[in-house]
């Protein structure tokens, strides 16, 4: 659960741009995180903007500033395979959090697809829920 908030704190902080490198006070949104859950992001593009913009920036094309680098998904080969991605998502990734706990598999599909079809990005082959279902990492926090 403490998982949980960090990783709301951190991701309901967009917006800030170049600001997004410094380390941010713990403020969750309650509106936005409901049981632990993103219930109020109905697509892809919405999950973007509020969970991933802030290290990912708006356009897809990362950052790199003091101790921290955010890779782009512009232009990404390693999206290539909607796999990768919603691995990703999921179980985190060296400096990213994960959201196994925070997307439910709609919203992993949603958000993948959405990163692997703008930014340059053209890959067509859609990801579907019952895909994130699969891969979710097998003891989720909802078991423990
Ligand atoms: C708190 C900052 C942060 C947030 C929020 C975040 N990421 Fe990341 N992401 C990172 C960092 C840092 C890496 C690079 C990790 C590494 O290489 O060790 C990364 C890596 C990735 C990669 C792998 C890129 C590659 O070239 O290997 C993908 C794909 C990705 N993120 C997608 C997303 C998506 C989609 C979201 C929203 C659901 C998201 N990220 C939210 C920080 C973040």
């Amino acid at each position: 659960m403490r998982k949980f908030l960090l990783v709301t704190s951190l991701c309901l902080t967009a917006g800030l741009a170049s600001a997004a490198l410094a380390p941010v006070a713990a403020h969750a949104d309650s509106a936005s995180a409901v049981d632990g859950k993103m219930q109020v992001l109905p697509d892809g593009e919405a999950i973007y903007h509020h969970v991933c913009q802030s290290c990912h920036m708006p356009d897809g094309k990362g950052a790199v500033g003091a101790g921290a680098q955010f890779p782009a998904l512009a232009g990404n080969p390693k999206l290539k395979s909607a796999e990768y991605p919603a691995y990703v998502v999921l179980n985190g990734f060296g400096g990213m959090p994960w959201f196994a706990g925070l997307l439910n598999d709609q919203q992993v599909a949603d958000v993948v697809n959405y990163v692997r079809t703008h930014f340059g990005n053209h890959y067509t082959d859609a990801l579907k829920p019952e895909d994130v279902s699969e891969m979710r990492p097998h003891l989720s926090v909802e078991e423990e």
